[in-house]
């Protein structure tokens, strides 16, 4: 039988996450799940929790969602209305960064962030500082079956895929979607559509993980 999942606590995850990275060394942790699971506040949460738990920054927030195509590139790929699909990301990109980050502690190494407000990457929003002992890594794909996503899992000091009810990630889908813009009828299709194709691919992921998140309760960061 799987065990139950863990408690959505980030300060218990990122003290767990600063062990991996304790004799110095840098360490990723990967953050993966389903869209709307909560892999992005979970990770934020656990970010924040390890620079209090510290007095320093020494951990790092670093989204797989900064690898999005360009909205023009998807076009020009046919593949636009299926954004947040596999292919529509740049995975090679991706695991180059991931690659860079282990190995190029000595300076800042930048990376792109995801603007739900352009709807577009922006590039060089984020930097991993070389005083970064511990970067959260978070996205949809990083336990994917497929190449390059099988790279990123050797990378990892360990993975964390966010478990979270379907009915309550589609609950939390649709909100987000229509504060975006679209109706609530376009909202709901698409993360039934197409965020529903997405996380058919992403669930049984979990089972590589390190560990299994419950993200259907509140995060606690208290
Ligand atoms: N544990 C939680 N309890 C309640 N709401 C949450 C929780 N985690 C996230 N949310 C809310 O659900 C929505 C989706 O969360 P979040 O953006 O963290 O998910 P995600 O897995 O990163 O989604 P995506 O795959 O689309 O990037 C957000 O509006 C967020 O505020
Ligand atoms: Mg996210």
């Amino acid at each position: 039988m799987a065990p139950s999942p863990t408690h959505a606590d980030p300060h218990a995850l990122a003290r767990r996450a600063l062990r991996l990275a304790a004799d110095g060394h840098r360490a990723l942790v990967g953050v993966a799940g389903s869209p709307g699971s909560g892999k992005t506040t979970l990770a934020r949460a656990v970010v924040d929790a390890a620079n209090d738990w510290a007095g320093e920054p020494v951990a790092a927030y670093l989204p797989m969602d900064g690898f999005h195509l360009a909205d023009a590139t998807l076009e020009a790929l046919g593949r636009h209305d299926r954004k947040g699909a596999i292919d529509t990301f740049d995975g090679w990109g991706f695991v180059a960064l991931l690659e860079r980050v282990l190995a190029e502690p000595d300076h800042p190494v930048y990376a792109p962030a995801f603007d739900r407000a352009v709807g577009e990457p922006i590039a060089g929003s984020l930097a991993v500082l070389p005083g970064t002992r511990l970067v959260v890594v978070e996205g949809n794909y990083l336990l994917a079956p497929s190449d390059p996503w099988t790279r990123i899992p050797p990378l990892l000091a360990e993975s964390w895929f966010v478990a979270t009810p379907e009915d309550e990630r589609m609950r939390r889908l649709v909100d987000r979607h229509t504060r975006h813009g679209r109706t609530p009828e376009a909202a709901l299709a698409w993360a039934r559509d197409v965020d529903g194709a997405n996380a058919r691919l992403i669930e049984p992921t979990a089972a590589s993980a390190t560990l299994t998140v419950d993200g259907g309760l509140p995060v606690d960061a208290a």
